[in-house]
């Protein structure tokens, strides 16, 4: 049997992990991945629940590789998570690094997004507590990784729902306006719309006009399209989805339009194969990051290979959604 360990370089005995911000399906099987690699090298590993508030109010527990059984399948993480307004604050942080002395931790992995990750090298740079942080978010728009742990789960489920929503478009010839996740990004709705054969997005980071979408249900009524689905991201420019249909109401009065927004179905459900491959990996790569003296750093996957990148170029270089894509949706939805 080959050495399958890494050649270690610092001293780490102990290591925390957690989940911050929204959940997103993957988390368990990155923190089942996180724990097990911990045993694997015979480091102690504990789960910090509720994410950066349960750091500051100590909610630790030590955990085993049965503590993480049976979770490879599951959405949600069983760590629980949140978004920490404590932890912006220097005494919040300050609490946070009492717990970990206290609980004799020597290093953190942090699961989760942008917001997350700020928190992270924050604590970093004040403390220097060795950190690596897991892209754990279904928005996709980190950095340092082709794709985020939730990502592709989220798609899927996108994807069902609009198919399910054409069966009524098509049989009623309505308009369907579908409203995804994507507070500042438009990854989601992109994708969503190639797979869906959308008649057009609206994304955060396009300047689109009222007199561009109108274009494109005038080339679609020229087709004699009698149905169409038009997906929005809900971070978009022009306005809310019951906005944009009063607006497409008042120009185009014969068209029976409903609005449909998925909301958090959208972060639930059981991790794809994508996502259980990626979160596997990137919670061994968390560890054996740690163990080789990495910190203040993120484990990703570009262009199938394993990468660490530092948390601030993974904060400030937002991952850029592919224009070249939505020229495609723009050629398909004729
Ligand atoms: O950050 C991920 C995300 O899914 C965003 O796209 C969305 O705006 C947000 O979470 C919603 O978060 P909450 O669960 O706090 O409403």
């Amino acid at each position: 049997m080959p050495d399958l360990k890494v050649q270690m370089t610092k001293t780490i005995k102990s290591i925390a992990v957690l989940t911050s911000g929204g959940d997103s399906p993957g988390m368990n099987a990155a923190i089942r991945a996180v724990v097990r690699t911990c045993v694997f090298y015979n480091k102690s590993v504990f789960g910090v629940y509720r994410g950066f508030d349960g750091l500051i109010a100590g909610d630790i527990a030590e955990l085993n590789s049965k503590s993480v059984k049976n979770i490879i399948d599951q959405g949600g993480t069983i760590l629980k998570s949140a978004r920490s307004d404590e932890f912006r604050t220097k005494e919040g942080r300050k609490k946070a690094f009492d717990q970990i002395i206290a609980h004799g931790i020597d290093a953190l992995v942090v699961i989760g997004g942008n917001g997350s990750f700020t928190g992270a090298h924050i604590f970093f740079e004040e403390f220097g507590v060795p950190i690596i942080g897991i892209p754990g978010t279904i928005d996709n728009d980190l950095f340092g990784s082709d794709v985020t742990i939730g990502y592709d789960t989220a798609s899927n489920t996108v994807i069902g729902c609009v198919d399910k929503v054409r069966d009524t478009a098509q049989s009623h010839n309505r308009m369907f306006i579908v409203e995804v996740m994507g507070r500042d990004s438009g990854f989601i709705a992109l994708n969503a719309a190639v797979c869906t054969g959308a008649i057009d997005v609206i994304l955060p980071e396009e300047n689109k006009t009222y007199a561009d979408l109108f274009a494109e249900l005038d080339r679609g009524a020229a087709n004699k399209k009698t149905s169409n689905i038009i997906i929005v991201a809900e971070g978009n420019k022009l306005g809310n989805s019951f906005e944009i249909a009063a607006k497409i109401k008042e120009k185009f009065p014969l068209f029976d339009i409903k609005v449909t927004i998925l909301g958090h179905l959208q972060r639930g459900g059981s991790p794809t194969n994508v996502d259980r491959l990626l979160a596997s990996k990137l919670g061994v790569a968390a560890v054996e990051g740690l163990l080789n003296g990495r910190t203040d750093q993120m484990a990703g996957v570009v262009d199938d290979k394993l990468t660490y990148t530092f948390l601030q170029q993974a904060i400030l270089n937002k991952a850029r959604i592919d224009f070249e894509l939505l020229r495609i949706s723009k050629i398909l939805a004729i």
